[in-house]
């Protein structure tokens, strides 16, 4: 079928679908949603069998939605309507929630069902929920909806319309929430009614509060269990996070946006407030624990002979000290003699790169930019050079960009069947990238497609990834079920027999390459097109980093995105796809 997504962005959520329907051989256009002459003409370029609609924040005109099926995306359970789906369900708590697929009409979320799947709720952060349990559920209900339009086409299929004297219809109308719904009274309440807030409201928008009398909006919420003090105090802070007591424990809140500066970016909270906390007392916990419980982003336990190194970065993006922090924790891992390092990243995010935001609040960009590339860079070049271990990257959630070459310097690349890859840097102003990727890229896939890769700039599912030899295994299940699955994998791996063989053969294989081409000569090469990015004159990545930090909205859908939008050079004009 040929499908055109109308979206407000590229997000996790549209390059899953984009994904999946791709794979199953349909083929898919994008148009963003910018305004509805612009939705028109795509549609009337395209002319789409179905339009699906995945991450819409207005309603689609009318004038397409009673010429076409048009499939929207709504997080929530049948029945449930408005724009604050998850935030409500996460600050009020319910034990299952769900995603509905329903055909557009002229009231918001109240058109016929074509499809719903639930889940199973739990504490999190919207914006996990969204890209783990949301997701999951949306594409298995898109997949249906999809399945059942030709099925509607002959009239086999009915939709069924939205009936709230159903005694099955749980959901209802919500309105959108506003700060006064999420204001936290710091004297009497709970870390979890806190925690609620805060998760609900995480990503965007935050929940406005004040800190050191300053408004801002806090994000990145995390639990602690230990540290206690009067409520509202701040009592320390750890990682680049503030700690704050609530009647019966405490959170640590990772990110702030400051209200009081116009162009203020979410930063980490003790950046975002660098005077007022530089005083505060540092609660820093070993590297090295067992459990879970203590709230830091850097984590390392060992089991079986293989080491695991959590690097779970708020966002997946990796500034400089986060980087030579995680370097330090490396070479730590490498110290030991463990046979194998499961390098396990964060839970949503493996990595996303050089952090952008840190660039951007830096008093001079492109040397952050410098030293940031070069520190991710040492980071790669320790993996790559480990010649003891074996190493495996094992992506739990998404990579993109210099996150994703990161993760090809291990021997052995296991992704979740979920996960998406973004193999590529030119969306961010034609960056050139680094993180040794002239190297890692063409030794797994050839130089053709390496090229291809970098050009198309499209995401990669697991499981394309892993048929084109970008990855070694795709693994299925949720976060839970692959990390099962990594451990049974990276034990077996450390007791093989020919563990010591295969040592011997990656140490030989490094030296080879070495003799054929520096690592140094890969990465002066790359270095070099990115000193012309970052301070030539060419300004194409800043701006793009601008306005990504800034989540500027879109004002036109890339051509590599918009496949029915190809310019027809002799006239000037837009010319319609074949028919
Ligand atoms: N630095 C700082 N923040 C980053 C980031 C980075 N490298 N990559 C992602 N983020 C942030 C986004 O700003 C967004 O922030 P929010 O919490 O304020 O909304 C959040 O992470 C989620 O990103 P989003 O783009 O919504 O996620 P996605 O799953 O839809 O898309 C990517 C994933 C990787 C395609 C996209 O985030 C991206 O292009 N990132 C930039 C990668 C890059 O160019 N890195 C630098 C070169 S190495």
């Amino acid at each position: 079928m040929r499908i055109l997504f109308l979206t407000h962005s590229f997000n996790n959520l549209t390059q899953r679908l984009y994904v999946e329907l791709t794979g199953r051989g349909h083929e898919v256009s994008i148009e963003f949603d910018i305004a509805d002459s612009v939705a028109e003409e795509a549609v009337a370029l395209f002319r789409p069998d179905l339009i699906v609609a995945p991450y819409l924040r207005r309603a689609i005109p009318e004038s397409i939605w009673r010429q076409h099926v048009c499939l929207v995306v709504h997080p929530g359970i049948v029945g449930d309507r408005g724009p604050s789906a998850l935030d409500w369900t996460i600050q009020e708590g319910v034990d299952e929630w769900g995603v509905t697929v329903l055909q557009a009409n002229g009231e918001m979320d109240a058109g016929d069902i074509w499809a719903t799947e639930t889940f199973p709720m739990c504490l999190a952060k919207k914006s996990s929920l969204y890209r783990n349990e949301v997701t999951a559920a949306a594409t298995r209900a898109v997949l249906a909806a999809v399945g059942r339009y030709a099925v509607y086409r002959s009239g086999a299929f009915r939709p069924r319309p939205l009936d709230y004297a159903d005694p099955n219809v749980r959901g209802r109308l919500r309105p959108l929430m506003k700060q006064e719904d999420r204001s936290i009274d710091w004297q009497r309440e709970s870390t979890e009614q806190v925690l609620r807030k805060l998760h609900a409201a995480d990503g965007f928008p935050g929940v406005r509060d004040e800190l050191f009398g300053v408004p801002c909006h806090l994000f990145d919420a995390h639990a602690e269990y230990r540290l206690r003090g009067e409520p509202g105090a701040l009592l320390g802070r750890r990682e680049g996070a503030v700690l704050r007591a609530t009647v019966d424990g405490a959170v640590w809140i990772g990110h702030a946006k400051r209200a009081d500066r116009d162009d203020a970016l979410k930063l980490p909270a003790t950046l975002a407030f660098a005077e007022e906390t530089k005083d505060l007392p540092e609660y820093t916990v070993p590297l090295w624990r067992e459990e879970e419980g203590d709230w830091s982003p850097l984590r390392y336990h060992e089991a079986g002979g293989v080491g695991y190194l959590h690097f779970d970065f708020y966002n997946g993006a990796m500034g400089t000290t986060q980087c030579q922090r995680l370097l330090a924790a490396y070479e730590f891992a490498r110290s030991r003699s463990t046979k194998v390092i499961v390098l396990l990243g964060g839970a949503d995010f493996w990595s996303n790169g050089i952090h952008l935001n840190l660039i951007e609040a830096a008093d001079s960009a492109a040397d952050e930019s410098w030293r940031n590339i070069n520190a991710i860079d040492d980071v790669a070049r320790a993996v790559i050079e480990t010649g003891g271990q074996l190493t495996v990257a094992a992506l739990r959630g998404n990579a993109g960009a210099g996150g994703a070459f990161l993760a090809l310097a291990a021997d052995e690349v296991w992704a979740r069947e979920a996960a998406i890859l973004n193999p590529h840097y030119k969306n961010m102003g034609n960056l050139y990238g680094s993180e040794y990727w002239t190297y890692l890229l063409p030794r797994r896939v050839g130089m053709a497609r390496a090229r291809a890769i970098m050009q198309n700039r499209l995401p990669l599912g697991a499981a394309e990834a892993a048929r084109e030899g970008v990855v070694d295994a795709c693994l299925s299940g949720d976060v839970a079920a692959f990390t099962v699955q990594v451990v049974a994998r990276a034990e077996a791996l450390a007791a093989a027999v020919d563990l010591a063989q295969r040592l011997e053969e990656k140490r030989a294989r490094r030296v080879r390459d070495e003799a054929v081409k520096p690592l140094a000569a890969y990465r002066d090469e790359e270095l070099e097109h990115m000193r012309r990015n970052f301070y030539g004159f060419d300004p194409s990545y800043h701006v793009a980093r601008y306005h990504f930090v800034r989540r500027t909205p879109h004002s036109w859908t890339p051509r590599h995105l918009a496949a029915h939008r190809d310019i027809d050079w002799g006239t000037g004009r837009l010319k319609a796809v074949k028919p």
